[in-house]
């Protein structure tokens, strides 16, 4: 049973009043709390002292509690153990929801490597989107590949004066190499003023569909998007829709059209712009009639909407694109379209490295995000050598090396407040100690082991009697397991999947504390059974948890 679903409705019932429900400090002070400030609309003149003393009194009696009690202005609720017992034990279910969410995500550069620069976003969204699925939404992925844009002309310029086709096809990394020719335009931009210009030409004939510019470019994407789909496979992430920027080219006439005739374009130096209040005006054509970022942004919303009726719609997008995503939904806001008001930014801060220094391709500062893969996987790989001589001579130590290694970056990401920077330190996030996605994977191979190490039966540890569990630590083991579902609900309202991430390593923090303390493998095999019942919920939550994250959770390492 979700007990939080449970307390509003039985407060709903009798107050008509919808509240929050939360958890007290410390499980001595009660199971769950609310605040009797949220139920004065249902009190007019009553001080929050009189309201917690009367539903303190309605609930009192009600069979799911074993006690009441005020505190202040709270209202703090015992469940009675059974029942907390029984819920735990329940696999967390979800009802089906009807609302359509729409989250954009990851939305790379072609011929840009995919870094740092795009992790958080991918690895953020991704979690998202698992997340708002097990919940229940009707979800769907979209990528939203940069491909168009002046930069595309710098590409070009850039191949024309010092590519070939040959080195690019010789090229090991067929990216690398393109990264190579815009760094080395930048540097002689910098010298040769005339650069920019020309490459302000180049795209403005892609625009005007050159069609042996067109064929380049192509080519140029089509390389990238085989590097992306690497990245995606390694991280078992997969898109419902993805498309790129130029895909929205054919909209963008209809949509001239539509701001013309709702009167919105107001021509300022030269550009098309639509003025916006407390903002600077967002730009829709430049002057030589090209479109910019944010006017494939407008026409790509529009299509999503028109096309996948969404109830809603979050764009995961770091923070530095504040102002340009107040700016798209104002214009769409001018257009008459309400429907962007359940439109999130949903933005997150920069990962910093040891050197605190940003990372930029221009300045070709970029490390490549599969080579932090392999290093992250070596790294892995000589940690499990040293702890567990058996693991290093099977054959799935290779796996189970790419499973923690990467598992390790992406925890040391999502453990943290995406509005918060990244700290990116090698040795912290490969810890087995610590707040790190192996220390928790650790802790569900160790329960693994445990359990095989048992007498028991897998039947006889699921006949397991739970109310033998009566340790204080097994109270407060059952109550983790039931904070699950808040864990996850709360994930959804503040799209922040930290709040997950930091859940699992407080059950792990549990747990671990669990079997230091208690006794689990011994004479009373009833009680070991139900012990090693709680175990196995307990790896369950764990396992389930961290692939909701976008991490396996090896049997053994
Ligand atoms: N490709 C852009 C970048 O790397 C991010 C795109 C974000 N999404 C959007 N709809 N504007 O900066």
């Amino acid at each position: 049973m979700d007990f939080v679903k449970e307390l509003q409705r039985l407060v709903h019932e009798a107050f008509g009043v919808e509240v929050k429900i939360s958890r007290p400090k410390h499980q001595k002070f009660g199971d769950y709390s609310l605040a009797a400030f949220d139920l004065q609309r249902a009190f007019p003149g009553k001080s929050v002292q009189e309201i917690a003393a009367q539903v303190k009194q309605v609930f009192s009696g009600n069979e799911l509690f074993e006690q009441v009690v005020e505190v202040g202005p709270y209202v703090n609720f015992f469940v009675k153990k059974n029942l907390l017992a029984k819920a735990a034990f329940e696999e967390p279910t979800f009802e089906k929801k009807t609302e359509r969410v729409l989250i954009e995500f990851s939305a790379p550069n072609v011929a840009k490597p995919f870094s740092f620069n795009h992790i958080r976003t991918t690895l953020i969204g991704a979690a998202l989107c698992r997340i708002y699925r097990e919940v229940g939404y009707d979800v769907i992925a979209f990528n939203h590949l940069g491909d168009w844009g002046t930069q595309y002309g710098k590409l070009i310029v850039a191949f024309q004066k010092w590519g070939t086709e040959e080195a690019l096809h010789a090229a090991e990394d067929k990216v690398d190499y393109l990264v190579s020719l815009y760094v080395k335009f930048h540097k002689e931009a910098e010298i040769d003023t005339t650069l920019d210009e020309k490459a302000r030409e180049a795209f403005a004939k892609l625009e005007q569909g050159d069609a042996t510019y067109l064929a380049q470019w192509k080519e140029f994407r089509d390389l990238s998007v085989k590097e992306f789909d690497r990245v995606y496979k390694r991280l078992g992430i997969e898109f419902d829709q993805y498309l790129g920027e130029s895909d929205y080219n054919k909209d963008i006439p209809p949509l001239l059209a539509e701001l013309e005739k709702k009167n919105l374009l107001v021509t300022s130096e030269g550009a098309k712009v639509v003025e916006l209040e407390g903002m600077p005006p967002c730009i829709i054509l430049k002057s030589d009639g090209s479109s910019i970022y944010a006017t494939r942004d407008i026409a790509a919303a529009l299509f999503r909407f028109n096309t996948f009726h969404f109830h809603k719609m979050i764009y995961v997008v770091g923070a530095e694109q504040k102002l340009h995503f107040q700016q798209f939904f104002g214009v769409i806001k001018k257009m008459g379209y309400d429907w962007i008001d359940n439109v999130h930014h949903v933005s997150f801060g920069l990962i910093k490295l040891a050197t605190k220094e940003k990372m930029s391709t221009r300045k070709g500062t970029i490390i490549k995000l599969s080579t932090i893969f392999d290093k992250a996987k070596e790294l892995a790989k000589q940690i499990i050598e040293e702890k567990n001589a058996e693991l290093a001579k099977e054959s799935s130590l290779d796996e189970v090396a790419e499973q923690v290694g990467v598992g390790a970056i992406i925890f040391n990401d999502l453990k943290t407040d995406r509005n918060a920077e990244v700290m990116f330190d090698w040795d912290k996030l490969l810890s087995f100690e610590g707040e790190t996605g192996p220390y928790v994977q650790y802790t569900h191979a160790r329960i693994k082991s445990i359990l095989r190490k048992s007498s028991l039966s897998s039947q006889e540890i699921a006949a397991g009697d739970t109310s033998l569990l009566t340790e204080q630590e097994e109270l407060l083991l059952i109550n983790k397991l039931n904070a699950y579902t808040e864990a996850l609900i709360e994930v959804i309202n503040q799209d922040k999947p930290h709040v997950l991430a930091r859940y699992l390593i407080d059950l792990a923090q549990t747990v671990n504390n669990y079997y230091a303390k208690v006794r689990i493998v011994q004479e009373d095999k009833q009680s070991e059974a139900a012990r090693l019942r709680l175990l196995v919920v307990v790896a369950d939550r764990i396992k389930k948890g961290l692939l909701l994250l976008g991490i396996a959770a090896p049997e053994q390492m």
